[in-house]
């Protein structure tokens, strides 16, 4: 079966406080966005990429995809993640098999790279249900109570942090989604675990964080340009 990709790219960024949504600001001499768009545009076992942009969108700009060849942009982003993500997949739908791949990653993680997507591809064997990137917790967790002190120290044993992409078959992802929008899953592994699925967890980066606030900038600049030494 074929793989696709749907980057999720309608949010605000309200935590990052800048008037221009994340995913435009520069990184390293190209926006955010075109980041991960170039990664998957050169891969050859990726058949389409589709960008989920906000329709009030005053950001997006056609040179975005200068050069791309599978890359289209959708204006159809909802007023979450979960509903972005649901409405591309409607669209990818109509053009793509309901038994194929699709990779959802978010604009925000600049920092995926091909032997990351590679990796993924190959951990999630064919039977199983699917596969989400993670990077096992490093730090002691504390729990907190309402004065900022500490009430207990939780074991870190079995916790991960999610990254994308987060790889599903396509009717399966879509009726997940569906049925679970209400209840504001914040990745799409966890509306398929509302299913009872146990998707696979795969070896991620710490390259692939996520953008979230402005101090985060720096930290995926500088790990992005320390993976091209
Ligand atoms: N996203 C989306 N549609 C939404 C909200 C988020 O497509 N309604 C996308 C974002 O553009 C981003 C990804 O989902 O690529 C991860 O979300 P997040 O980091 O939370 O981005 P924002 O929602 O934009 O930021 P914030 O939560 O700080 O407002
Ligand atoms: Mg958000």
């Amino acid at each position: 079966s074929k793989y696709h990709v749907i980057i999720p790219s309608a949010g605000s960024g309200a935590r990052m406080q800048s008037a221009m949504p994340k995913q435009y600001l520069m990184l390293n001499g190209k926006p955010i966005l075109r980041h991960a768009i170039e990664v998957f545009e050169v891969m050859h076992q990726i058949e389409t990429v589709h960008i989920v942009v906000s329709a009030q969108d005053g950001y997006w700009a056609p040179h975005l995809l200068d050069g791309c060849s599978k890359t289209k942009v959708l204006d159809c982003g909802g007023l979450t993640r979960a509903e972005s993500v649901l409405n591309g997949l409607k669209h990818l739908a109509l053009e793509a098999d309901a038994n194929d791949w699709v990779l959802v990653h978010d604009a925000a993680r600049p920092g995926i790279d091909q032997p990351l997507v590679e990796r993924l591809f190959q951990e999630a064997l064919p039977e199983s249900v699917g596969a989400i990137l993670a990077l096992p917790l490093a730090d002691t967790l504390k729990r907190a109570d309402s004065q900022q002190q500490i009430e207990t120290t939780l074991s870190r044993e079995g916790l991960w942090q999610a990254q994308t992409p987060q790889m599903f078959k396509l009717a399966l992802l879509q009726g997940a989604l569906q049925q679970s929008l209400d209840r504001q899953p914040t990745d799409e592994a966890q509306a398929m675990e509302w299913l009872g699925y146990q998707p696979k967890l795969v070896v991620g980066d710490l390259k692939n964080m996520k953008i979230t606030y402005m101090r985060d900038l720096q930290v995926v600049s500088a790990l992005m340009q320390a993976a091209t030494l």
